[in-house]
């Protein structure tokens, strides 16, 4: 049986709210899921500060005081992970983007290999779109299986063509999920995570030191010898576009960080 957890950030049970439920129960009924809905409203979502204590020190120095260590522990013990809001004013919605930056420090440091991700998104008329590739963009930071969202529209209030159009969307995009859940947990990465993964790990060593915690949490999972962030077998052309990607991001990284240092030889990221 797998748990699936859609994180929904609207304050109204109107569109957004019908959509996750309709994808929800189409998911069930496809079998071996079980399913839950966490209305973000319902949790204490503090704005974040930008102290950068989080990135630095680690994120239990956060000064924040709120649930995002209670709804992180939700997607950790998840096996699909939805991320759903209507689309306010071309973007998520305030209470979805403080929930994103309250994980912040999880871009830095991925740890939701292994799960399967979606996004919905609810709008009246036009710009979702975007968003759904936002939402699945910041999926894959989170170190998920991404599984392609959906939008769906309506106006205030839903007409029946509109109703008939979202339940349609979400049987499409649970059949998807749902084969994505089957799917193996740790597929050998593409290039673009590879690259990714690559990139990120040399400014990691180059540009920060024991004192950050980004620089301890890549050294302590081995992630600065490894091919990637999981054990995988690379084939011949990712193991060395691998090492190009190492080569030519190294000098990219000295570059700037010897920039840095001239600028301001006190800066961080
Ligand atoms: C502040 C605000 C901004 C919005 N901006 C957009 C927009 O840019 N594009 C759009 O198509 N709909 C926009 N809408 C409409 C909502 O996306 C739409 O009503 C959605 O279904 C609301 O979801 P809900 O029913 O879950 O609250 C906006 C609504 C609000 C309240």
């Amino acid at each position: 049986m797998k748990k699936v957890t859609a994180f929904v950030g609207t304050a109204r049970k109107k569109h957004t709210h019908y959509a996750v439920q309709k994808f929800l129960a189409s998911l069930e009924s496809q079998g071996d899921v079980e399913c839950e809905i966490v209305a973000l409203t319902d949790h204490k979502l503090e704005m974040c500060r930008g102290c950068k204590n989080c990135f630095r020190r680690g994120e239990e120095f956060c000064p924040l005081k709120d649930d995002r260590d209670l709804l992180i522990g939700k997607m950790m013990t998840s096996d699909g992970i939805v991320f759903a809001t209507p689309n306010y004013s071309y973007q998520v919605s305030a209470t979805m983007k403080a929930f994103l930056d309250r994980l912040g420090f999880v871009f830095h440091r991925p740890r939701f290999f292994g799960k399967t991700f979606t996004s919905i998104v609810a709008q009246g008329i036009y710009g979702g779109a975007k968003i759904v590739k936002y939402l699945d963009f910041v999926g894959m930071g989170l170190g998920c299986n991404v599984v392609r969202g959906s939008c769906t529209t309506a106006l205030d209030p839903m007409n029946e063509r509109e109703r008939g159009g979202i339940d349609r969307v979400a049987v499409e995009h649970s059949r998807r999920f749902h084969s994505g859940l089957s799917q193996p947990a740790y597929p050998v990465p593409t290039l673009l995570k590879l690259f990714a993964f690559r990139a990120a790990r040399t400014s990691m060593r180059v540009m920060l030191d024991e004192s950050s915690r980004d620089y301890t949490y890549y050294r302590d999972k081995g992630w600065f010898e490894s091919s990637y962030f999981y054990p995988t077998r690379l084939n011949v052309l990712k193991t060395n576009a691998g090492k190009l990607i190492d080569y030519i991001s190294l000098r990219n990284a000295r570059k700037q960080s010897a920039a840095c240092k001239a600028s301001d030889p006190d800066s961080g990221t």
